[in-house]
């Protein structure tokens, strides 16, 4: 934390006049190569950027932004200062800022930024509060504490509120429940469900980092290994498939019969928890629930076991049942920690919060570009349509989902077919079938 700040009042730099809270401003310069590094992998997010610069569609306009603080992240933030937005950003997760980024955001960008790897829970609700005390017109989040938080503990500020959106499937779980709970009275953008944001990050960005992470954290070969992935959604394909093409050996738990055929048929070995937990070699959760791999699974596991998650929360994993079991635990390499029990021990790595941007940089920049170019036309969504939009959860229109695709396919240099006259023809009538 930069030395002059008290805790409750973070530091206005004297000549920035920009209200901030970062590890130190002097890894700038190493922040802005990493986000200009990003950028270059960014080109559809960069076209947005352009685009707003020019039309400022987002002028005058408050935003909030809690999110990864990554170089991809720092990207979308510059792209909304572009467009006019006013943007403040905190840190989603305490072991996924990038301090040089955040540090780069600030001096070079003059975005105000409060996030510091390693922040405690006390930290991340400060600057929750900081990000609300910014009163928002649209919150940008990630797993929608923000939000939550607004309804629960400041709702005089929902009335400058346009909308919501949602970057995880967890965020948009919890709004569906706000939704049922009668408290969501605005609009929220469900940005996971465009299908530019899922089919890419969930599936090859949680993927290749999930593994990424395994690696760094502890440079174990994956190649002959029981890798069991709990949880078939995007992010448990995504990584499943990965994990098969290093040559280790998959097993699938779900609770969901559909899901579960799916990996059966994709070739998977499907089979409960509590099978599983006596098979394998190392653990992967992506369900986005509590407690996936509880105490009896822990005291199934084989000696040496390695357990990590890759879904939003630190929820799935119950590391109290796995620290009441143990006689002690001792941190043996950089996001790796050994409990020791009383007949083996297992192995948590990046103490049970996402692996991918604990030990790794998140998804690579190439899936954020959709994911961020879905963020920045959802907030210009917001503000065209204000007014129209009744309180409820929306998927961005399948044009801009469209366009985004477009957009990707050009930069990477892919042209596809267009239809025909004839075939619009017949795509649209019904009484042509067989000759
Ligand atoms: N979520 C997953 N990967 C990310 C990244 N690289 N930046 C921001 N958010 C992410």
């Amino acid at each position: 934390m930069d030395q002059d700040q008290s805790e409750e009042n973070p530091v206005q730099a004297p000549t920035l006049k920009l209200n901030y809270e970062v590890k130190d401003l002097s890894l700038a310069a190493q922040g802005t190569q990493r986000i200009e590094w990003a950028g270059r992998e960014m080109p559809v997010l960069r076209q947005i950027r352009q685009r707003f610069a020019q039309e400022r569609p987002l002028a005058g306009i408050k935003i909030s932004a809690c999110c990864h603080v990554t170089a991809e992240t720092a990207n979308l933030a510059i792209a909304l200062k572009a467009g006019g937005a006013d943007a403040v950003l905190i840190a989603s997760n305490p072991l996924s800022t990038q301090d040089e980024v955040a540090a780069a955001l600030v001096v070079d960008h003059g975005i105000s930024v409060y996030a510091l790897r390693g922040e405690d829970t006390a930290t991340y609700l400060r600057h929750v509060a900081l990000a609300l005390d910014h009163q928002p017109h649209i919150i940008i989040d990630d797993g929608s504490d923000v939000v939550a938080t607004m309804v629960k503990e400041r709702p005089e500020l929902l009335k400058n509120l346009l909308g919501t959106t949602e970057e995880t499937t967890t965020g948009i779980a919890r709004l569906r429940a706000m939704l049922t709970a009668g408290v969501l009275t605005f609009p929220a953008i469900a940005v996971n469900d465009s299908q530019t944001k899922h089919f890419f990050d969930n599936r090859y960005g949680t993927g290749q980092s999930t593994l990424d992470g395994v690696i760094r954290a502890t440079n174990i070969l994956l190649a002959g290994r029981v890798v069991v992935v709990a949880g078939y959604g995007w992010c448990g394909k995504g990584t499943a498939q990965r994990a098969r093409g290093m040559g280790s050996r998959v097993i699938i738990t779900e609770i969901n019969p559909v899901a579960a055929l799916e990996a059966l048929m994709d070739g998977f070995e499907v089979m409960s928890m509590d099978q599983a937990a006596r098979l394998g070699d190392l653990f992967i959760t992506v369900t986005g629930n509590k407690h996936v791999i509880n105490r009896s699974h822990f005291q199934s596991m084989k000696d040496g076991a390695i357990v990590c998650n890759s879904g939003h929360f630190d929820i799935e994993i119950d590391l109290v049942s796995l620290g009441e079991l143990s006689t002690g635990k001792r941190s043996v390499r950089p996001f790796v920690d050994e409990y020791l029990l009383e007949d083996k021990s297992i192995i948590v790595l990046g103490q049970g919060r996402l692996i991918n941007l604990a030990a790794a940089e998140g998804h690579p920049a190439s899936v954020m570009d959709m994911s961020f170019a879905n963020q920045a036309l959802a907030v210009e969504y917001l503000i065209t349509e204000q007014g129209k939009l009744t309180p409820g959860i929306y998927n961005l229109p399948a044009y801009l989902d469209e366009q985004i695709a477009h957009l990707k396919l050009a930069a990477m240099g892919i042209g596809i077919d267009t239809l025909t006259a004839e075939q619009i023809h017949y795509m649209n009538s019904w009484d042509e079938g067989t000759s």
